[in-house]
């Protein structure tokens, strides 16, 4: 009786031990967006090729839209492990204090995403992804979102226009820079407040790439929409290192590829859902869209571009610099 009470006993902790040993690894993936968007589709399909690589090895859980955290937290959650991976927007990196990311933020420094890969896929996006290691973070992948447009209610047209306006921009010092150059006044808050604070009157405008404009229903309360596409944003992908280095050899290397193919998969997508996103606005017929002149866009670019310099020392000139020879912006030549 007692030895077959013992073989029961025995056999039950086996059991369990079995069902321990096959629990997936969690990777917690926290993001602001909307699951719409190049960022949030992006996080998804990481999600199933993690899942499909590692044979069910590994959950990718996915919160989208601040659900687990909003902008400022966000980074203080990987860094203390509470969340293993996140997508955080190139600005988010100089608050942290890691210099050359906020040359992303340069208004007009990329014409269009062949300028802008020629930085994150080649050197210069290399040594400032290897920059976050003594954060206690790993970079692994950029991904692109888009280029960002002024949206007010009132009319967008010349520099003079956004004179007084209250506009909301991500916390960075060269965004408010930007803002401050053409007479506006930066408001810097949390994604997940924007909405709100446009409705209410908090701010009178912003900035932001078509899809998360449209995802966001900035749309519905913004009475104009100026396609000035000045600048841009995206993503770095990142994990706590901590929690990275220490997966097994062969699960790291099965979720790298899971991490290549999502990467393709995403700046495979971010034009054309930029695109969709601005052709539902125009549908919606909720705001005045202005495509500017060639008059009015180069009038915005010189009242812009004087950005640069004036950031050189929070950025690095060499950083500036090697962005410039990449893509061959000559800011004296305007
Ligand atoms: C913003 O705050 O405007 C962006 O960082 C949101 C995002 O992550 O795309």
């Amino acid at each position: 009786m007692k030895v077959s009470k013992l073989l029961v006993g025995l056999f039950a902790g086996v059991m369990s031990l079995a069902a321990y040993a096959q629990e997936p690894i969690v990777i917690k993936f926290s993001h602001v967006v909307s699951v719409d968007t190049p960022k949030g589709k992006a996080a998804e399909y990481f999600a199933k090729k993690a899942s499909e690589l590692t044979a069910g090895k590994v959950k990718v859980e996915v919160y989208a839209n601040s659900t687990l955290y909003k902008d400022k937290e966000e980074m203080e959650a990987l860094q203390l492990g509470a969340v293993q991976m996140l997508a955080p927007s190139l600005a988010k990196f100089g608050p942290l204090g890691v210099k050359g990311f906020e040359v992303f933020d340069l208004p007009y420094i990329f014409d269009g995403y062949a300028d802008l890969h020629k930085i994150t896929t080649g050197p210069v996006g290399k040594s400032l992804l290897a920059k976050l290691e003594p954060k206690g973070i790993q970079g692994l992948a950029f991904w692109d979102n888009g280029f960002k447009s002024f949206s007010a209610n009132t009319p967008l047209k010349t520099p003079a226009d956004y004179k007084g306006l209250k506009m909301r921009i991500q916390s960075s010092k060269v965004l408010e820079q930007q803002i401050r150059s053409i007479g506006g006044l930066p408001q810097m808050m949390a994604f997940s407040e924007v909405y709100q604070a446009l409705q209410t009157g908090v701010v009178d405008g912003t900035e932001n790439p078509i899809s998360n404009l449209y995802t966001q229903k900035m749309h519905e309360v913004q009475k104009h929409l100026t396609l000035t596409e000045h600048g841009y944003l995206g993503y770095a992908v990142i994990v706590n290192k901590k929690f990275w280095n220490g997966l097994p050899a062969d699960i790291r290397k099965q979720l790298d590829d899971a991490m290549v193919q999502a990467t393709t998969y995403a700046n495979e997508i971010a034009k054309a859902e930029n695109d969709s996103a601005l052709e539902k606005v125009k549908q919606s017929g909720k705001t005045t869209i202005h495509t500017p002149t060639k008059e009015e866009r180069l009038a915005l670019k010189k009242a812009l571009v004087p950005v640069h310099s004036k950031m050189e020392d929070r950025i690095g000139k060499d950083v500036i610099q090697s962005v410039y020879q990449e893509t061959g912006f000559d800011p004296s030549k305007l």
